[in-house]
Parts: structure tokens; sequence; C-alpha cells
């Protein structure tokens, strides 16, 4: 993050609902120990996933960053400089992978698409040098009420997406969305017979589509599954009850597509109390999706289509 033409310094404060798992041996003491606990789920599979245990606190670091600054840019400088047990997961780094989904402000968004200028709340409480939080009057000069010190852009609060179990700090366990997308076979499903040439040879085998074809998938097959659609949706919450939105566009994703023929298949697998039935239309699954889809757009063709067969 090297400064610009301004040599004004400025900071921002990343305040981080933070998360340490209890160790393992640990938990097992304290399992074995109580007459109460559970041996298996009487459910099984991911219903026997447990809410994890550990401690949880909330931690400001306030750094050197300016407003075009991404917020996993700072949580870089952080990790490197300031605090190397602060945990966050990305890879690519430009709104590609989808590894990096995490609530900032309450919102649940891509870290490495998110800039200070856009998210710093400057009218947030501050903290001061302890870390205390100022509340009601503030009665120094470098901590109005409601406001920051000179220079400070704001507070960002983040927090591990919402919906999922917390691993640690602002790291998810999105498993349960992958199994639901794994699901629904999130691959092309197509009668190919292998050509042969005249002479014995493999030849290759084409699936031919016309733009127009290729036009109603196209979109939906940009989905990066970060998550962000489930962090957002009030029905899903990493649980059973709802397949959640992530895996429904996997599905559109196929269904759409004139190649695949498992079409009637797949509106059958989604035909489900838990699938495209739990949806309860509320639509914020659209709002942050990082990729553009229109999700409950998409859902509600789903829908209709589930109907018309
Ligand atoms: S539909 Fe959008 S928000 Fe949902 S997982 Fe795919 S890319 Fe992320
Ligand atoms: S790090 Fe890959 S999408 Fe943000």
């Amino acid at each position: 993050m090297s400064g610009g033409t301004n040599n004004e310094t400025t900071t921002v404060t990343l305040r981080v609902h933070r998360f340490t798992p209890r160790a393992e041996r640990e938990r097992d003491r304290a399992r074995a120990s109580s007459p109460f606990a559970r041996k298996s789920s009487p459910f099984g599979g991911d219903s026997a996933r447990r809410r994890p245990r550990g401690k949880q606190w909330v931690q400001d670091y306030t750094i050197a960053a300016r407003p075009e600054d991404t917020v996993l840019d700072c949580l870089l400088t952080i990790k490197r400089t300031v605090d190397p047990t602060l945990a966050f997961r990305y890879s690519c780094g430009h709104g590609l992978c989808g590894s990096d989904a995490v609530a900032i402000n309450g919102t649940p968004t891509l870290l490495c698409t998110a800039t200070v200028a856009d998210w710093a709340k400057p009218d947030a409480p501050a903290t001061d040098e302890e870390g205390f939080r100022h509340t009601g009057e503030a009665d120094d000069a470098d901590a109005p009420a409601g406001g920051q010190p000179d220079g400070c852009l704001g507070v960002i609060e983040l927090a591990a997406l919402p919906g999922f179990p917390v691993q640690r700090d602002l790291i998810a366990d999105i498993d349960p969305m992958l199994e639901q997308i794994k699901k629904l076979k999130p691959y092309l499903q197509a009668d190919g017979v292998l050509a042969t040439t005249d002479d014995g040879k493999v030849d290759v085998f084409e699936y031919l589509q016309r733009p127009e074809q290729l036009a109603r998938y196209e979109l939906l097959s940009n989905c990066i599954a970060c998550g962000v659609c489930e962090g957002s949706c009030p029905v899903f919450a990493g649980g059973e009850a709802f397949i959640g939105p992530a895996a429904l566009i996997a599905a559109s994703r196929f269904i759409n597509d004139s190649r695949d023929t498992a079409a009637a298949e797949r509106l059958d697998a989604i035909d489900t109390a838990d699938g495209i039935a739990a949806c309860q239309s509320v639509r914020a699954c659209t709002r942050e999706c990082p990729r553009g889809i229109d999700v409950g757009e998409e859902i509600w063709q789903l829908i209709a289509q589930v109907k018309e067969r």
C-alpha cells in the first residue's frame, strides 16, 4: 500500500469478530466427562455438525490505509505487520475464486473487491488506545462522539460469513454449501457417442450449440460458489432445511443448457420440501452476488419450470 502524491496519512479501523475454537483434546475431555454428552446424532450426516465452541471476542486494528485499498489489503497488512494470529481466507485477490466471502458491516460480500472508501463508517464509535469504545458524549478532542480521530476514514466491521459454522476468526466452514451443490450433480450430462473416423481413429465429438442457447446459461456458469447469496438468505442456515440459492443456481446452469439431457431429473431433484419449496422469495440472495447473477429471479424461473412440467 504505497502512498500517492498526497502525503497526508489516513487510517482505518478494522473491527474484527474473532473466534478461536476450543482445542480438540479439551473438547473431547469435556464431552467425556459430561453425563449429557450425546454419542451420535439421531439424524446423522451434516445435521450432526455442532455449533463450534471456543473463545469469541471483538478486536480493533487501526492501520494506515487509503480509500482505494481493499479490505483484503488491510487484513494482509494486519497479518504481516500487526497480528499474525488473525485468520482469514483468500486466494485470487480479484473476485474470481469466491474463497473470501465474509460479512462486512453485516453484509455478506467479498474481501478482495470491497474498498475502504465504500465500507468505512466515519460515524462509528471510536476506540481509545486501550481499545475501549467511546459511548455517549466524548470529552477529548481526538475522539468526538460518534466520530473518528482526524485522518481516520472510519470503522469497518468484519465477521465470518453468516449461515455457516465459524472455523476461526473470519473463516467459515462452507462444506454444507458444497455438499448441497454436489448433490445436484453440477456437471454436464449429455448423450455422447464417441465418433470415430473412417479409419477407426477416435474423432472429436462436438456438442453443437447456438449463441442464443449459450446465452441462456452463460451468466449462471460464472457462479464462483462464494456463498454470499447463502449468507444473505434468511432461510438458509447452513443446515438441511433449505438446499440454498447457490445449489439452485448450479442446478439452473445445467437445466438451461441445451446440451444437458438430465433437465427432468434435475427439476425432480429440486422439487422437494427442502428444495425450491423452501424458498420464500425474499430475494436478499440477489443483492450482493459478485458475479451479477439475479439469483432470486433465477430461482423464480426454476419454480415456474417445476410447475409447468
Ligand atoms: S450465485 Fe452469486 S452469490 Fe451465490 S454463490 Fe454464486 S457467485 Fe456467489
Ligand atoms: S480472493 Fe478470490 S474472490 Fe476474493
